[in-house]
């Protein structure tokens, strides 16, 4: 099967120029200008960007959180992403208590088997590793093709990893090539606030944030840069948030330290205002129950230039769906008890080429922040992540003109609410193509769940 893209607007991290996209089964076979070529399929690309499809590298389909499981499975969310122009994600996989890092990644690739609409990799969540437990991270980064780890320094009882563990994988992941993806807020000291908290009464979804003040997300951040320098090893920091720990990754980059970090959609883009929204009893603010928290908009401005200037290098969504009904209910009359997490994987890389466009960054940019960062990071590139010839044809034809309302009622996310109803952007996702076939086309999936296939991936960028 070939297919011809014919007269885009071709964008890459580095490139940009109008020109035609031969595809041969499943990879790029050729780039040029008028090519002279018979294919099966054409599309006309003419006044449309074209772009790699691009990766998300922080979701979580069917994560156990609070005793309910996020909402997106393999299948629905890889299609929901696969809508929003995603044609990979790295979802992290949990190491269950009791479990070893093998059991755990064998479970996720149970959950995902057969299912993805895209392609996949899998992060590590670690939550036991001892003593001598390195050669098991080096035969699961070699042998599975996982070369993250994701280490919590929240949820105490749940997730949180004390300083001893995470320098341990730090030591183990780093020489390795590996990198260690810290969830930076000082869940101890928050533990503290929260009980003050509900001891004054104060149980509605606003205290969520409120308890998780920025200084306990700069705090984690301050604290794992000085464990990575000490492990001498790079560190990650996940869903940076707030400009008190967009500071500190700031400064450690000035000193040269091997640290790096994401932001999301929805710090970049939402108030903390949204947990005081109407509706739902008074509960409608638990829609935007996530962690960290929806900051002040005094932080958004820092955050975009945090990405102009390279201090974070990609934007992910940390998608972690749950239904307001019967899920985010579950917390109705104690905050705590909200599960943590949002739909976003489907609207990130249209709300985030329009933003990009509003605070003033090159299309490069944008690809490189919604795609090729994260492959590059995460052990990908350049097989995604680029156009190239001998890539994957992962590759989305995008309309920068069309407008979008966000809500329900375009969105695919299996849940019954979205973070941007009602919002207005402009630039829309027109065709998506996953290792040459197209998988969407006029906002119809075409594709086969189960044809997404897992990556092994390799080792970071330095
Ligand atoms: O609220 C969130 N972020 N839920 C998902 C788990 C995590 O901390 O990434
Ligand atoms: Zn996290
Ligand atoms: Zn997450």
């Amino acid at each position: 099967m070939t297919t011809l893209i014919r007269g885009g607007h071709i964008i890459t991290a580095s490139d940009d120029y109008i020109g035609d996209i031969l595809i041969e089964g499943e990879v790029v076979k050729q780039i040029g200008t008028n090519l002279d070529v018979l294919a099966d399929k054409v599309i006309d690309a003419s006044g449309k960007l074209v772009i790699p499809g691009s990766i998300d590298p922080h979701t979580h389909m069917e994560l156990p959180f609070g005793g309910t499981y996020s909402s997106d499975d393999f299948k629905t969310g890889t299609i929901a992403a696969a809508h929003g122009g995603t044609t990979t994600i790295v979802d992290f996989a949990v190491q269950g208590k009791g479990q070893t890092l093998q059991e755990g990644l064998d479970t996720w690739h149970a959950k995902a088997n057969g299912k993805c609409a895209i392609d996949y990799g899998f992060h590590l969540i670690c939550t036991d590793f001892g003593d001598d437990d390195a050669p098991l991270l080096h035969k699961i980064m070699d042998e599975e093709g996982v070369s993250s780890f994701k280490l919590f320094m929240a949820y105490p009882g749940v997730f949180l990893m004390d300083d001893a563990t995470i320098y341990r994988v730090m030591k183990a992941a780093g020489p390795k090539g590996g990198i260690t993806m810290i969830h930076a807020e000082n869940g101890i000291v928050i533990n503290e606030i929260i009980k003050e908290t509900l001891a004054e009464g104060n149980t509605a979804p606003r205290y969520h944030a409120l308890s998780r003040p920025p200084a306990a997300e700069a705090e984690g951040v301050h604290r794992a840069i000085a464990m990575s320098e000490l492990a001498k090893a790079p560190v990650y920091i996940v869903h940076v948030s707030c400009s008190e720990a967009l500071d500190e990754i700031k400064a450690a980059r000035d000193k040269g330290l091997p640290v790096y970090g994401e932001t999301c959609t929805q710090y970049l883009t939402l108030d903390v205002s949204c947990y005081d929204e109407e509706g739902f009893d008074g509960f409608a603010g638990a829609k935007y129950v996530m962690t960290p928290p929806i900051r002040s908009s005094s932080n958004h401005q820092p955050l975009w230039n945090g990405l102009k200037n390279g201090s974070l290098e990609l934007v992910s969504t940390d998608h972690c769906p749950f239904f307001l009904k019967g899920q985010k209910e579950l917390g109705r009359g104690d905050f705590t008890k909200i599960p943590n997490g949002g739909p976003g994987v489907e609207p990130r890389l249209a709300v985030v080429y329009d933003g990009a466009m509003k605070h003033g960054f090159s299309l490069n940019k944008w690809v490189e922040l919604t795609s090729t960062a994260a492959a590059k990071r995460f052990g990908m590139y350049p097989r995604k992540g680029t156009i190239a010839i001998g890539s994957d044809a992962d590759i989305v034809v995008f309309d920068p003109e069309k407008p979008v309302t966000w809500g329900t009622e375009r969105e695919h996310m299996n849940t019954d609410y979205s973070l941007f109803e009602g919002m207005q952007t402009k630039g829309d996702v027109e065709t998506v193509l996953l290792r040459g076939k197209v998988i969407i086309e006029d906002g119809q999936y075409l594709g086969t769940p189960g044809e997404g296939q897992f990556l092994k991936r390799g080792a970071t960028a330095s």
